[in-house]
């Protein structure tokens, strides 16, 4: 049985579905404070296989230990965390609580359960503005916000308590944009209120929920002026998760980029969204938003080697994917039925 923490968010469903696809036996702990149940259902119809969900918060310790020991569990993927970059510097000490805290108390249920493998989400926000591309990660750490720094805390601890315990399996996967949707249109990404990433807004541009999309700036010294990310299909994600679990028969502590390689600009994602929809997406160029790198993307060769896992999937995919699930489901999970 895979434990999945924060399987009814996002990137947490769509590795539900991968994972049941692939035969494993899932349990689902999520708080819902950022997801909808709904996504779960979404995820047995996709597969036609039912998962165990429980509804409980990842820091209530003898809850997991319980969890753990009643379905034998084996392995750990922890995606439950707070991750609007914005809201982590208003309310720093909620994001280390959840995120930092969080995992902690997993790590103590975990330890009392003798569960002894852990994938765990972090993000390449951690590296901060780059000094130079693509990233590897030999690169150095030092992000600029409190999300980004409760990532590298978590980083931190899963390091000393692998090196206190080298007989446990544990993966770091970092990953950059995750965008995009399953195939079936029956789950996406549904974020709760105004969405700050730009595929997001895009897509609720796209369907008419948003009057236009501000571009956060023109004028960086990129071929078009605006800023390149490393894009990556969810499922292309959710798949390097399903790679990391087939790796980690043997102790060890692996630290993986996962993106593409590829860089694509704003402007470029928005060009591609409108040929995907069909739909026009008014857009105004508006100021720098702070804390924004010029460019990021990731060498991705580690991956690779390593697991061999590359994602597969394009920007037209992704841009395709996305929009069948925003055009289905405009309000996201909150649709009326
Ligand atoms: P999400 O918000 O859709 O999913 C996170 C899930 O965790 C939600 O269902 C939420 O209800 C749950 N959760 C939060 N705190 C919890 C707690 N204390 N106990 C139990 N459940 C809790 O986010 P996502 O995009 O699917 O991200 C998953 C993970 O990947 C997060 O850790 C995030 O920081 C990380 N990440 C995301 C991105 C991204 O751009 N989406 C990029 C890099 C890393
Ligand atoms: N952008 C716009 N308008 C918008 C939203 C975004 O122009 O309405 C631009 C941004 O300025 C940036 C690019 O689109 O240049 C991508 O922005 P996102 O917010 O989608 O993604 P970021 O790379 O800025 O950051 C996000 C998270 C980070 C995380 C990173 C990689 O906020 O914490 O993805 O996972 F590290």
């Amino acid at each position: 049985m895979i434990l999945v923490t924060g399987g009814a968010g996002y990137i947490g469903s769509h590795t539900c579905v991968q994972l049941l696809q692939a035969g494993h036996q899932v349990l689902v702990v999520d708080n819902l404070s950022n997801s909808n149940v709904a996504s779960l259902k979404q995820v047995e119809a996709i597969c036609n296989r039912s998962l165990i969900f429980c509804e409980a918060d990842v820091r209530d310790h003898r809850r997991l230990e319980d969890l753990m020991r009643e379905h034998e569990v084996s392995a750990v993927i922890h995606f439950a965390g707070l991750k609007a970059v914005k809201e982590s510097a208003e309310i720093p000490v909620v994001y280390y609580d959840n995120n930092v805290g969080g995992t902690v108390q997993l790590l103590k249920a975990m330890q009392a359960a003798n569960v002894r493998k852990l994938i765990f989400s972090s993000s390449a926000t951690v590296y901060g503005e780059p000094r130079s591309l693509p990233i590897d990660e030999e690169k150095p750490l030092s992000p600029v916000n409190p999300y980004g720094r409760s990532k590298l805390m978590v980083e931190d601890i899963i390091r000393d308590h692998h090196a206190a315990s080298p007989d446990w399996s544990m993966a770091i996967l970092r990953y950059f944009n995750p965008v995009g949707a399953h195939e079936s249109g029956q789950i996406g990404e549904s974020p709760i209120g105004i969405p700050n990433n730009l595929m997001a807004y895009v897509a609720q541009t796209a369907v008419g929920r948003r009057p236009h999309l501000n571009i956060w700036g023109d004028d960086y010294p990129t071929a078009d002026g605006t800023c390149i990310r490393d894009y990556i299909h969810v499922v292309d994600l959710a798949d390097a998760h399903l790679a990391a679990l087939n790796k980690m028969q043997q102790p060890q502590l692996l630290t993986l980029n996962v993106g593409t390689g590829r860089g694509t600009s704003v402007f470029e994602i928005v060009h591609a969204f409108a040929a995907a929809s069909g739909r026009d997406i008014p857009s105004v160029v508006g100021p720098r938003r702070a804390g924004d790198a010029t460019a990021c993307y990731a060498d991705p060769g580690k991956a690779e080697t390593l697991l061999g896992w590359k994602a597969r999937r394009s920007i037209a995919e992704m841009c395709a994917d996305h929009w069948r699930w925003q055009e289905s489901h405009p309000h996201g999970y909150d649709e009326p039925v």
